[in-house]
């Protein structure tokens, strides 16, 4: 018996074990209840007692190291396992395509018109796109209960907290807050309860300008106002100016520019006037420097403000402002 089980501990030292199947298959050999080991321990029962003690501790001896091969090729199998799925099969293979994201159109325009600004000394700021009365409104010269309020339709969120109707809340911030002489333009998202349709939105982007300072006059405001129209649009194309209304600026303008998608002959985007809207601007109102504490004899100012969507349908000729916002790669991709 001894000699028997001195050819198994030689066999199993020499031992190479490959899958989980080769080991379970080990393992059922010498350790399950018909297996080797228990065998060996019934033949045991039948050992002379001058050999009881040498067979015993063969048997032992075996029994160890069957458990020895069991449990370092158990962690062998995992440290395996775990390898395979991370190893990358061909490492040659060309990886997956990766999509590089690109400016929003908007953005673009946004972009376009701060640079044109930045030239000719402005600074550029923001505001909050949750305003209070105050700012969007009252600041403005916009009276409570005034017709005026209702040229914009607003979203309100309580009675005096409402999503801004204009970027022009922000002069009002940049006067409460600001050391004079104040040239600023601040771009942002505004808020108007419109049904939505290829020409108007319930939210769009602006850029206002503004500029307070000594001696300043309505040639300074065209003056700017040509320069920029200029550098945005080139130079083919034809200016105007109509008188308009806004509570916060008097005289109050528009802008117009002759449609450079037709020349000026008449087509759907400049509803066939040859004209096409910008901007809206006016001289500031000496009551709305007063009512933010700015001395409307010494100081006057003007300010602008432009829809981006609208200047963006013009330069890229786009006839529904919704695709802006649709989030449509094909579309985007393609303004690059
Ligand atoms: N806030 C005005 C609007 O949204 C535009 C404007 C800005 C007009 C500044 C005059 C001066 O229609």
């Amino acid at each position: 018996m001894k000699e028997k089980i001195e050819i198994l501990i030689n066999e199993i030292d020499s031992i190479s074990i490959h899958s989980n199947d080769e080991l379970d298959s080990f393992r059922i050999k010498y350790l399950s209840k018909k297996g080797i080991l228990n065998n060996l321990f019934e033949d045991f029962k039948k050992v002379g007692k001058d050999q009881k003690k040498e067979t015993g501790l063969l048997i032992n001896q075996l029994k160890t190291r069957v458990e020895e091969i069991v449990i370092t090729n158990q962690e062998a199998l995992r440290k395996n396992s775990n390898k395979k799925t991370i190893a990358i099969k061909n490492s040659s293979l060309t990886g997956e395509k990766i999509e590089i994201g690109a400016r929003h159109p908007l953005m673009s325009t946004q972009n376009r018109i701060i640079e044109i600004l930045k030239k000719i000394g402005y600074v550029f700021t923001s505001g909050p796109e949750i305003e209070d009365d105050w700012h969007n409104f009252s600041g403005l010269n916009f009276p409570k209960n005034h017709p005026a309020r209702d040229m914009q339709d607003t979203f309100f969120i309580s009675e005096n907290i409402a999503l801004r109707t204009h970027t022009s809340s922000v002069q009002v911030r940049l006067m409460e807050s600001q050391k004079l002489p104040i040239r600023a333009i601040m771009p942002g998202r505004v808020y108007r309860n419109e049904a939505i349709s290829a020409r108007s939105h319930c939210f769009f982007n602006q850029i206002e300008g503004i500029y307070i300072d000594k001696n300043i006059s309505f040639s300074d405001l065209k003056q700017t106002l040509y320069f920029f129209v200029k550098e945005l649009f080139g130079k083919d194309f034809n200016i105007r100016f109509r008188p308009s209304y806004f509570p916060f600026t008097e005289p109050s303008a528009e802008m117009d520019i002759s449609c450079i998608i037709c020349k000026g002959k008449g087509c759907n985007i400049c509803k066939y006037t040859g004209w096409v809207e910008i901007l809206g601007c006016g001289m500031i109102d000496p009551s709305v420097l007063k009512l933010n504490n700015i001395d409307n004899k010494t100081y006057t100012g003007f300010a602008f403000g432009m829809g981006i969507e609208r200047i963006t349908m013009l330069l890229y000729d786009i006839k529904d402002l919704r695709i802006f916002s649709n989030n449509d790669a094909r579309f985007l991709k393609q303004l690059i």
